[in-house]
């Protein structure tokens, strides 16, 4: 049907014309299809580009507030086919959308809004890792989404149907953005049962993703709520102690600041211990664990909030708070880490101090739109990880003036 509509097109004196403009519109969707996917890699900007500039350089962007902001979101559901079904709370039903209506402002300056384009062509020839849990994958897919406004990238992971680590490559920029499952970041095992304890190998950093970090030019480590799930604890390979545990295995329960704690020590020095890191590694402090109200994760807890918090409204920073403990350690072995590392003065740690902003978003989780409303699936309302859009888009504008500095 279509081959004999052309040939009639060909035909006549009139489609010479005709084919010019099918032509013309062919060209329009195959350069438009070359600077989506990419065929090979595009000259460095024609155009002169003012160079991009940290504010970090005169700004502390980690303490603020969140004001309101008619231009937000930058994308949607609609937009970015890249979110995870637990967090497209947009397609799932949320009904208020006055949480996407924020942006985070810090005290000294206006933190720059992500821009896309400025990113990849900042990021050519560069590679990214996220390594940690299911919010570091959170925080990966807030970065595609922000990104596929201008590009997509083609899905490299060495085995697709893994959802957990995960290689993604932007063609026309030769940018790479990866995902190594480390939720732990040391060695473990999982329970051998359903309702068994993991087992931590403390002193034994999870080498699967060591081992890669001289391969990337920046490394976002995140780790903290997998702590909170029953676990033994061992050192030298000998069963120390536990966490959530009785006394059926002969050794104290430490509890889980113990193995959280020696978890971030452990990886922080075994990357100051390789020599050939030439990136910068970013640590990004936690995400709260504290917005369930009205009970706790199992105890149908749940976070209806549709609006941000002040900063005078959360406890945490004043050191009050059940984030607090985590988020004390996390800094405390973060200093000693970036103290090691400078006396050494090989490599840079950075800190992306994102908990303060984020203690101020109770509103910002999925919550029970995590999935379609009438699914028969019995879930526990999700107030740990991030709708897309949402809160979290902000890791990837802190992102940016970090990567900038
Ligand atoms: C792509 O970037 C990597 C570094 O991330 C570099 O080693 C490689 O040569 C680049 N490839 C091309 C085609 O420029
Ligand atoms: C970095 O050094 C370690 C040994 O310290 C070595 O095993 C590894 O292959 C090196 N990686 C790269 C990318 O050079
Ligand atoms: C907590 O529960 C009380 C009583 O059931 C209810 O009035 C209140 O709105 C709930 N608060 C939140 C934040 O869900
Ligand atoms: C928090 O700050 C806002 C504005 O800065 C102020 O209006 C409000 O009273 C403060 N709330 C508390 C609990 O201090």
């Amino acid at each position: 049907m279509k081959l004999h509509f052309s040939a009639k097109l060909l035909s006549g004196p009139v489609p010479v014309y005709l084919l010019a403009l099918v032509v013309l519109i062919l060209l329009t969707h195959v350069v438009h299809y070359m600077g989506h996917v990419g065929v090979g890699v595009p000259p460095t900007a024609k155009r002169l580009e003012e160079p991009a500039v940290s504010v970090m350089k005169h700004c502390d962007i980690f303490r603020g507030e969140w004001v309101p902001d008619t231009a937000a979101p930058a994308y949607s559901h609609k937009t970015c086919g890249m979110i995870q079904e637990h967090q497209n709370c947009l397609k799932y039903g949320r009904p208020d959308l006055g949480f996407l209506k924020w942006r985070w402002r810090p005290s000294g300056c206006e933190l720059p809004r992500f821009d896309p384009a400025q990113f990849l062509r900042f990021a050519r020839h560069r590679s990214l890792a996220f390594v940690g849990d299911s919010l570091a994958r959170n925080h990966m897919q807030s970065l595609l989404c922000l990104l596929a406004q201008v590009a997509s990238p083609r899905d490299m992971s060495p085995d697709p149907s893994d959802q957990q680590n995960k290689v993604y490559h932007y063609r026309a920029y030769n940018f790479t953005v990866a995902m190594f499952w480390s939720p732990f970041l040391v060695r473990a095992r999982e329970p051998a049962g359903h309702d068994g304890h993991y087992s931590l190998y403390l002193d034994e950093p999870d080498e699967r993703w060591v081992s890669q970090v001289p391969r990337f030019d920046y490394v976002l480590l995140s780790a903290a709520n997998w702590f909170s799930r029953p676990s033994l604890f061992y050192e030298k390979r000998r069963l120390v102690g536990c966490s959530f545990c009785s006394r059926q295995y002969g050794v104290p329960d430490l509890t889980l600041h113990y193995s959280h704690r020696k978890a971030w020590r452990v990886a922080l020095r075994a990357i100051n211990a390789l020599d050939n890191v030439t990136g910068r590694v970013i640590v990004r402090t936690l995400s709260p664990m504290s917005h369930f109200d009205n009970g706790t994760w199992d105890q149908g807890g749940d976070c209806r909030r549709t609006e941000p918090l002040r900063s005078n409204q959360t406890s945490m920073m004043d050191g009050r708070g059940p984030d607090h403990r985590f988020y004390a350690a996390q800094m405390e072995e973060y200093r000693a880490a970036e103290k090691a590392a400078r006396a050494k003065g090989t490599m840079r740690l950075m800190l992306m101090d994102a908990t303060a902003a984020m203690l101020m978003r109770p509103d910002g989780h999925p919550s029970r739109y995590g999935h379609r409303p009438n699914d028969k699936v019995q879930l526990y309302n999700d107030c740990v990880h991030w709708c897309l859009p949402g809160p979290i888009d902000i890791w990837n504008d802190m992102l940016f003036q970090m990567i900038l500095v």
